[in-house]
Parts: structure tokens; C-alpha cells; sequence
């Protein structure tokens, strides 16, 4: 029999508030963007080329399923609110990185590990892909296809924005074999734009999704922010009628993270910009979107995304929240690969000496601990809503679901989350407050287990 968790010791960071209203006072710190927790080990300087030829040289199935990031991290003009911002675009800078990229991207190709097994999804992210030329765009998709083994049904997405994304571009990226969009959006709303540096307002911007949508080429997909300077409750829903009216395929709603240092915060400080909204108001926009959404029959795919119909899988997101193996492409990419976590250099000289050396461009390497894979299940589970028990126990290798089950008889009390059996199956769903604390949760069960078995329990 497992050894039973005790709760007693929990403050209110791990179990939350026992509270009439869960959603909005579930919690009373603030969320941060992702949940941690492996505690990885660090592999030392030296080593880290011989240990990642090493690897990439593995070809011993089963196989993982796998997914290729490549990173882009340039954007023609900073948002205030973004923590993203690397490099500001220049034609002369972005050549050379390309070039690079292009070098990178064949070196990497010709690993026995990467031939070894077909790739299931590709990302291509920044920073703002679209700000790549439509020929670099093109020759981008037409080098991963030529050079990695794809499976048939591989999902290419291409991330960035409308801002001059036009009919040239989009040609170029379908003739590149890319079969995915992801624009981030924000808001439609022009004042909310304009004051978040965002290029072109709500017209355009509606306008040009409409067109993109329309040639029913491949799934459009968008992401709105909630909770952004000027962004009232009537702006958010005006937002979530644009999407609609867009004809957008998916849609991303993600709560404003405020990051340190960002231009936001400095100008908020300075009283140039509204505070921008509290966590409380953010749980009510979060509320109308998820009701919106319902209303409207969209299909959910996680806490946070949608899908209008079954053209849009967001095959990479689910995969690379999973099991998946991610190959990282570009500078500050990062991935994981053969039990060993991938951070590629962020300072754009330093990633093309090495690529111009034939190096691998590593900052960082990592072991991934043992348990990586339980708080991965975790991470993913919360993700998606819910948390089943064999998949959990499954990756722990014991009964970890039961050992957790006073925490969970708590959260259930409190209203985050219920239990449910069905035959010997059973789960962990998230209530909409769960689905809105779904990052603090998950890194509060994060914590509990890494205690756990940090100090051999059970
Ligand atoms: C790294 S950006 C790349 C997308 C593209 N460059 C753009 O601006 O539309 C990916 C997404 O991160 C999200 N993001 C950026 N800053 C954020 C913040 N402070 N809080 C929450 N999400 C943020 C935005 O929704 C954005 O679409
Ligand atoms: S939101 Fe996109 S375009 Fe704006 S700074 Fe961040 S990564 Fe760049």
C-alpha cells in the first residue's frame, strides 16, 4: 500500500483559498507563465559537443514522436507587453542569420537520429517569422522538407503576424509546404493596439484574417490576449465577436503575464499607461471567453484553445506538452532530445561562429532527471483539463495518482477540480477556476511529488 500524502503541512500556495468564489479568489498570487520544476543536471562545458554528437547519433528504436522547433528571433517593432523581444528586424541581420539557419538546418538534417524516425509537426517561432522575406519563407519549408524525413500528414505551422503578410507572402508559404497559420492577434481593438505597439489597426487586421481564412488553404489560427491596458470587459467581448466574424479556424486566449522589464511596465510606472488588468478581472475575462466559446460550439482543445473545426489539430503544441522529442533549429531554440535537454545560444554571433565551425550552437545541456516524464504528464494533463490516473501512474511506475489523492480531495473541496471513476478508470478534471489556476496548479502537484520522491516516498 502507498504512503498517504499529508496535507496538514500545505499552506495555502499548494491547496489555495477555501473560497465561495475559486475563479476569482482561488488563489492570492499571481501566475507565472509556465509551470517548472525538473530539477535538471547541468552537463559541464566540455562535454556537451561529444555528448551531443553522441546522441544525435542514437538510431535504436521504439522512437519517441518527434517534432522540429525553429527559432526566429527577430520582430520588426517591440510590443510594449512582450518578454519575447530578442533582436529588432534588419534586412542585413536576418540574411546572415538565415544563411546560418540554412547551414544549421543540413547539419542537423544529416544526424543518424533525425533520419531515423518521421517528424510529426514543425514550428516555426520568434520573435516574428513573418518577418523573413517570401523567399527565405519558401526556401525555410522547402529545406525541411527536402532535407527531414516528414510523416505524410506532418502539421507545418508558420507563426508571426499579418503585418504586411500579403498574397506574395502566403503564396510563398503554401508553395513552401507550410499548412499552418499562427498570427498573433492580441486584440482587434485599435486603441488597444495602438498603445501595445501593435502595427496596424483593427480594420486591416480584421480584413486581412478574413482573406486568409477565406481561401480555406490551410487552418488560420489566432491569439488574443486578455487583460491588456485599455482592454475593458467591452473591448474583450468586441474581440471574441471579431474572431468569430474572422472566420478564423482556432484561437489562442491567453491571460497578460506581467513579465519584469518589459516597456509595459516601465511606462505603466511612469503613469504613461492604465494599469493593465488584476487577476481578478482577468478570472472574469477568462470566464466570458471559455463561456463564449461554448455559446458558439467551438471545439476545445486545451484550457486555452479552441478550434472551429476539425481542420485545425494543433498537433504541435499537444505533441511537444507530451512525450515528444523536440529538435531545436536556431538561435535560442530549445528542445529535448534522448533524455537530454537542448538550449541553443541566444547572442546571434555566437550561434553562427559555432554553426560556421560545424559545432553544435549549444549554450546548455541538461540531463533530464528521472522523473521529468511525471512532470511532464502533469504539465501536459493540466494543459489539457484533466489529469488520468493510469497516465500518471503509468510514468511514475507506481500508484502516484492514490499517494496524491488528499491533495486532490482538497482542490476538489476548494473548487478547482473533481474526481471522477468510471470502471477503474479515473480522473482529475479541472472546474473552470481549475482551468484558469491550471499553471499554479500544476507546478503546486510539481512541487508535492518532487518532495515526494525526493525523499523516497512512498
Ligand atoms: C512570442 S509571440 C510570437 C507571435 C508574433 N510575433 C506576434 O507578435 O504576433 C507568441 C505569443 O505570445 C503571447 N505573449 C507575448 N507576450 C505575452 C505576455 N506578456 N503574456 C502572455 N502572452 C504573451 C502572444 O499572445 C503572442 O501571440
Ligand atoms: S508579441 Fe510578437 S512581435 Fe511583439 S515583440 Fe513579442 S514576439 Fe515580437
Amino acid at each position: 500500500m502507498p504512503v498517504i500524502l499529508d496535507t496538514s503541512v500545505f499552506d495555502s500556495d499548494i491547496l489555495g483559498e477555501s473560497t465561495p468564489d475559486p475563479l476569482r479568489f482561488g488563489f492570492r498570487r499571481k501566475l507565472s507563465a509556465h509551470a517548472g520544476g525538473s530539477h535538471h543536471a547541468p552537463i559541464a562545458a566540455e562535454q556537451i559537443q561529444p555528448l551531443a554528437q553522441r546522441v544525435l547519433q542514437q538510431t535504436t528504436p521504439p522512437f519517441n514522436k518527434r517534432c522540429l522547433y525553429v527559432h526566429i528571433p527577430f520582430c520588426r517593432v517591440r510590443c510594449t507587453y512582450c518578454s519575447f523581444f530578442e533582436y529588432a528586424s534588419s534586412q542585413r541581420l536576418i540574411d546572415d542569420y538565415f544563411a546560418a539557419l540554412m547551414a544549421e538546418l543540413k547539419f542537423k538534417a544529416s544526424q543518424p537520429w533525425t533520419q531515423a524516425a518521421p517528424f510529426q509537426a514543425v514550428y516555426i517561432g520568434g520573435g516574428t517569422p513573418t518577418d523573413l522575406t517570401a523567399a527565405q519563407i519558401k526556401q525555410l519549408g522547402t529545406m525541411i522538407r527536402r532535407y527531414f524525413p516528414l510523416a505524410t500528414d506532418c502539421e507545418l505551422t508558420l507563426e508571426g503576424r499579418i503585418n504586411r503578410f500579403n498574397d506574395e507572402m502566403f503564396d510563398s508559404a503554401l508553395e513552401g509546404g507550410f499548412n499552418r497559420f499562427s498570427f498573433g492577434v492580441q486584440s482587434f481593438d485599435t486603441q488597444v493596439r495602438r498603445q501595445a505597439k501593435r502595427l496596424d489597426d483593427r480594420e486591416v487586421v480584421l480584413k486581412r484574417i478574413s482573406e486568409l481564412a477565406a481561401t480555406d488553404q490551410a487552418p488560420i489560427v489566432i491569439d488574443l490576449l486578455y487583460g491588456l491596458p485599455y482592454q475593458s470587459i467591452d473591448v474583450w467581448l468586441h474581440d471574441l465577436d471579431d474572431f468569430l466574424d474572422s472566420g478564423a479556424h482556432g484561437v489562442d486566449l491567453y491571460q497578460l503575464i506581467e513579465m519584469g522589464n518589459t516597456p509595459m511596465g516601465k511606462m505603466v510606472e511612469q503613469g504613461r499607461l492604465p494599469e493593465p488588468a488584476d487577476t481578478i478581472t482577468k478570472a472574469s475575462m477568462f470566464e466570458i471567453g471559455v463561456d463564449y466559446m461554448a455559446k458558439h460550439h467551438l471545439r476545445r482543445l486545451s484550457v486555452n484553445h479552441w478550434a472551429r473545426d476539425n481542420r485545425e489539430r494543433s498537433c504541435y503544441n499537444s505533441l511537444a506538452k507530451t512525450t515528444a522529442e523536440v529538435l531545436p533549429l536556431g538561435a535560442g531554440a530549445g528542445g529535448n532530445v534522448g533524455g537530454y535537454g537542448f538550449m541553443q545560444h541566444r547572442k546571434l554571433e555566437r550561434y553562427m561562429d559555432d554553426v560556421n565551425q560545424q559545432h553544435f550552437p549549444l549554450a546548455m545541456m541538461v540531463k533530464s532527471s528521472s522523473h521529468a516524464m511525471i512532470n511532464t504528464t502533469i504539465k501536459a494533463g493540466f494543459d489539457r483539463g484533466v489529469v488520468v490516473a493510469k497516465e500518471l501512474d503509468k510514468q511514475a511506475g507506481w500508484p502516484l495518482f492514490s499517494y496524491c489523492l488528499p491533495l486532490f480531495q482538497r482542490w476538489q473541496k476548494n473548487g478547482f477540480v473533481t474526481l471522477e471513476q468510471h470502471g477503474n478508470h479515473r480522473y482529475l478534471n479541472l472546474t473552470l477556476a481549475g482551468q484558469f489556476w491550471s499553471v499554479t496548479l500544476a507546478q503546486a502537484l510539481i512541487q508535492v511529488v518532487t518532495t515526494a520522491i525526493s525523499k523516497g516516498q512512498p
